[in-house]
Parts: structure tokens; C-alpha cells; sequence
């Protein structure tokens, strides 16, 4: 009894020694990303050579329904979302303003597509037509959520434009990331400010790629680690980090274990 509550208490203590040396760690890498050699900037204005088809409908748009977005991140959407254009794709975005982003997500992702827009003012619901589905309601409650995912089909694409609040992007990523299909996209954009909570949240979500428990294996023909995958491993491919945007990227096919096989017939004799 007395060595199991020892035991107990002696984990305890080494889980907080490693959440200390990794505020420790965070702290340094924060303090060195500051710290970077200033980087002589030739294009002042931000033109680009090459514009993608986002970029372009977006420059065209000079009256109709408005759209607003920051724009870097059409080539951040172009990178995750290309993949999807003319297939039949069902996309989200919440936060819906004044209607121009749903009309540019039509003509990006083509004929095919079915887009679904959730805000919580009720005047949004007048950008409903064939092509669209408009859902009221507060991207912060569960139960507006365990609704919309009763009345829609698994996601290809989320978007998050909605109120950019981090305890409304938290619910929103916890109650839709399940309903995103996989090989889907999961995109929040306007995460703003150094010590921002959303930020925060999506570092300790990635730990989770990172779980290891490797093992040795030999087969036949070859010897290597093994990895057998966790949960999360399985079903996310990767998590990627652009100024004020998060993206999550969902396996196509999950994969049930990592593997690092040693090829070749010459090995040094220290490892
Ligand atoms: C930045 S605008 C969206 C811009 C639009 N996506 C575009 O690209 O032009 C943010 C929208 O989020 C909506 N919004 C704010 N808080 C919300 C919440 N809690 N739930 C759902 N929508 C919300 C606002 O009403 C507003 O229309």
C-alpha cells in the first residue's frame, strides 16, 4: 500500500519536472524566434509574380457582395485546398459577413461543390440558395453544433472566419474536427496576438503527433523501428502553422503503425 501511493507520488512529481522543462523550453524558443536577424525586405508592397485562382477572383472583385480576407492567406489556401477543386466537396465556413466569401468558394471549388455558411446573425441567412446552406447560430455553443452535424454530411473543408474569440475556436475545432471526413482540411484563420489561448491549445494538441513507443523489429528481409500509431496518429496527418492561420490536415488513409527499416549492408558499428 505505502509503495503504491509512494509510486503514485513519484510519477506525479516527474509529470510536473516535464511540464516545467517544457514551459522552460517554450519560453526559449520564444524568446530566440525574437531574437532572429532582421531579413532585408525587397518587396515592399507584397505583389506576387504568380497569383492563384483565389488571388485572382479576389483582385476582380471591386463591387457585389464583400469579402474580406488577409492576403496571405490565399496561398495558404491554395496549398491545402487545391486538392479538392471540381470534385464534389462540402465546405464550411463560419463567419459569413456579407456573403462575397461563399460566392468566391463556388467559383474556386467549382460546379460540384456544396457549401454550408454558419453565423449568428440572422441576416446571413438571406445568402441561402441552391449551392448553399445557411445555418444561425453561435459557433460557441455545443448543442448549435450537435444540430448543423445532425443536418449535414461529413466535411471535406472547415474554415473558421467566424468571431476569432479562442474559446469559440476551441468549441468549434472539439465539436467539428470528428465531422471532418478523412483526407479533410481544417483551417482557422485570425489567430491573433503572442500569448493567444487558441495558439496555445493547438501546441498541446500537436504533442500528439510526436507519441512514441518504438520498437525494434526484424523481418525476412530487413530490420528497422516500428511505431504502432495512436489514435491520433492515425487519423492526423499534420498540423501547420502560418501567421494567424492554423491548419489541420486529416490522414486520407489512416495508418496503423510508423516504421524506419535500415537498408543497405554497411553500418557504422557505435549505434
Ligand atoms: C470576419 S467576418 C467573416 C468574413 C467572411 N468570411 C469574409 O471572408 O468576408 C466574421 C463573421 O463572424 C460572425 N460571428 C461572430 N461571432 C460569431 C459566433 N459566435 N458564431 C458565429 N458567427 C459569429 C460575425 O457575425 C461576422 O459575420
Amino acid at each position: 500500500m505505502l509503495n503504491s501511493i509512494r509510486n503514485f507520488i513519484s510519477e506525479r512529481i516527474k509529470k510536473q519536472v516535464r511540464y516545467l522543462r517544457m514551459i522552460n523550453k517554450f519560453n526559449q524558443g520564444f524568446l530566440e524566434g525574437q531574437k532572429l536577424p532582421p531579413t532585408i525586405i525587397t518587396n515592399v508592397n507584397n505583389s506576387r509574380v504568380y497569383k492563384n485562382p483565389l488571388e485572382i477572383y479576389f483582385d476582380s472583385h471591386k463591387e457585389g457582395r464583400g469579402v474580406w480576407k488577409w492576403e496571405h492567406y490565399f496561398e495558404i489556401y491554395h496549398s491545402h485546398f487545391a486538392k479538392f477543386i471540381d470534385r464534389e466537396v462540402n465546405v464550411l465556413e463560419v463567419g459569413i459577413y456579407s456573403g462575397g466569401s461563399l460566392d468566391m468558394w463556388k467559383e474556386y471549388f467549382g460546379q460540384k461543390c456544396r457549401i454550408y455558411g454558419v453565423d449568428i446573425e440572422e441576416a446571413c441567412k438571406s445568402y441561402e440558395n441552391d449551392a448553399v446552406k445557411i445555418f444561425v447560430g453561435d459557433q460557441a455553443d455545443r448543442n448549435f453544433w450537435k444540430l448543423f452535424k445532425s443536418e449535414t454530411p461529413n466535411l471535406d473543408i472547415i474554415i473558421d472566419d467566424g468571431g476569432h474569440m479562442p474559446h469559440q475556436q476551441i468549441v468549434t475545432l472539439e465539436e467539428m474536427l470528428p465531422h471532418l471526413r478523412p483526407g479533410g482540411v481544417y483551417l482557422c484563420e485570425d489567430v491573433h496576438g503572442i500569448s493567444n489561448e487558441f495558439a496555445a491549445y493547438i501546441y498541446g494538441f500537436s504533442q500528439n503527433l510526436n507519441a512514441c513507443q518504438a520498437k525494434q523489429y526484424v523481418d525476412e528481409n530487413e530490420t528497422g523501428l516500428a511505431n504502432i500509431t495512436t489514435q491520433f496518429q492515425s487519423m492526423i496527418h499534420s498540423v501547420h502553422l502560418y501567421p494567424f492561420v492554423t491548419v489541420i490536415e486529416k490522414l486520407e488513409n489512416p495508418v496503423n503503425k510508423f516504421i524506419a527499416p535500415k537498408r543497405g549492408t554497411q553500418w557504422q558499428p557505435f549505434l
